[in-house]
């Protein structure tokens, strides 16, 4: 069961509602300090929106040291960044907005599955990695089909939510990712520059969004200003952060090799370099791809990948591998159903799971990506070690 407090009547009994039933409501403090003593093994506190947030903070303070194990949620009609860390930093396991039901509910449950293995309840489903494994879909020119296929390889790395993945989009400047999913751009990586100095993983959870089970999004700016100000050194901290709380992680870019790409780059396990069959799109892959063999990057790790490869241009396979110099690892057919599922905020693989776009998507996914993926141990660690010695 579950602890709400929540002094205004109306939000008790929709939150009550939203949550299952399963809960025991009050709207007095001393009702809810009486409530966790008497009931000491109750997992989860939520604190609804009329609760004052120094009340919540004060709670999650004491209980953090008294009971670990039990979690605190705030919700707030209005998170702001300040609210936000100063609930994080008492001890509070997720603040959330109120009125997202959704973010609500899986906030709840993973503060949940966080009680239930602290307690040892259940045996736990299986050990979270140490570090998600990092996969960058990058490509040279515009328009190739990445976000497309970030989009679709997120939602199919997430397995129905046996696995976690945190789609982080890097395309600062213009971002489509919160588009493509129909997300409402109200929290994002722009939330972290005021507190670039603090990013933790407390804070970057925050400001995920949730799109379907296994699926967490931190989604761009919403317009190139507040691109500017997200330098290297804070996608540094925001991928470190990241890959702490996932399986995978999976990064769109933009096409060009920003300072921010070049970070993700850096510590990508899986480099997904993304061409159309034309002329211009493979010469522009082939030199991304002279850069990254100068930078000493990926060239063991890579996967070219043809979007839209059965469009009638005139070029063969052959023609494209002898331009590229390189294997193609995935062949992706073009269809107009692929900006209609665009269109309507759904990826493909949802949208249609068993058509041709989708089995290829997933078949690279379920191939090409677990095996790269599977295959790289410890490049974070090893990029770090190098830095660390090297300074
Ligand atoms: N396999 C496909 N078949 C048909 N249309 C496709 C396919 N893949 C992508 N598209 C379409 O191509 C357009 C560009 O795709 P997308 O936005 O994913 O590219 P991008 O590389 O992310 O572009 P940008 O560089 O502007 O971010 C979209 O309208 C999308 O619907
Ligand atoms: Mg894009």
């Amino acid at each position: 069961m579950t602890i709400l407090f929540e002094p205004n009547r109306q939000w008790s009994a929709h939150l009550a509602a939203l949550l299952g039933g399963n809960v025991h409501a009050v709207g007095q403090l001393a009702d809810l300090q009486r409530l966790l003593v008497d009931l000491p093994a109750e997992p989860l506190v939520v604190f609804g929106p009329s609760a004052p947030t120094s009340v919540a903070l004060e709670v999650a303070a004491q209980q953090r040291l008294q009971r670990p194990a039990l979690g605190v949620v705030l919700l707030r009609e209005r998170l702001d960044m300040e609210t936000m860390t100063q609930a994080l930093r008492a001890g509070v396991r997720e603040a959330v907005d109120a009125h997202d039901a959704t973010a609500v509910r899986t906030a709840c449950s993973r503060s949940l599955e966080v009680s239930r293995q602290l307690t040892g309840a259940v045996a736990p489903v299986a050990a979270p990695p140490a570090e998600a494994k990092i996969v960058t879909v990058f490509s040279a020119k515009g328009g190739c089909g990445k976000s497309t296929l970030a989009t679709n390889l997120a939602v199919c790395l997430a397995d129905g939510g046996r696995r976690r993945v945190c789609l982080v989009d890097l395309d600062l400047a213009f971002g489509d990712v919160g588009i493509m999913l129909q997300l409402s751009p109200d929290r994002g990586i722009a939330d972290l520059v005021a507190s670039r100095d603090r990013v933790d993983p407390g804070l970057v959870r925050a400001l995920l969004t949730s799109y379907a089970p296994g699926v967490d999004v931190l989604l761009a700016p919403v317009g190139p200003t507040e691109a500017e100000r997200i330098d290297r050194d804070l996608v540094v901290s925001v991928l470190a952060a990241v890959r702490t709380m996932a399986d995978y992680v999976v990064i769109d870019t933009p096409a060009h090799f920003t300072e921010g790409v070049l970070a993700a780059l850096d510590v990508t396990d899986v480099h997904v370099l993304v061409a159309t069959p034309d002329v211009p799109a493979l010469k522009n892959l082939r030199i991304a791809m002279d850069m990254l063999d100068l930078l000493g990057l990926g060239q063991d790790n890579r996967l070219v990948v043809l979007n839209r490869s059965d469009a009638k241009v005139g070029l063969s396979g052959a023609d494209i591998e002898r331009v590229l110099q390189s294997r193609i690892n995935g062949h992706i057919p073009s269809s107009r159903d692929v900006p209609i599922a665009i269109n309507r905020g759904r990826p493909i693989v949802v949208e249609k799971p068993t058509h041709p776009v989708s089995k290829a998507i997933r078949d690279l996914a379920n191939g090409a990506i677990a095996q790269q993926a599977a295959g790289r141990g410890g490049r974070w660690q090893r990029a770090r070690a190098g830095r660390a010695g090297g300074r």
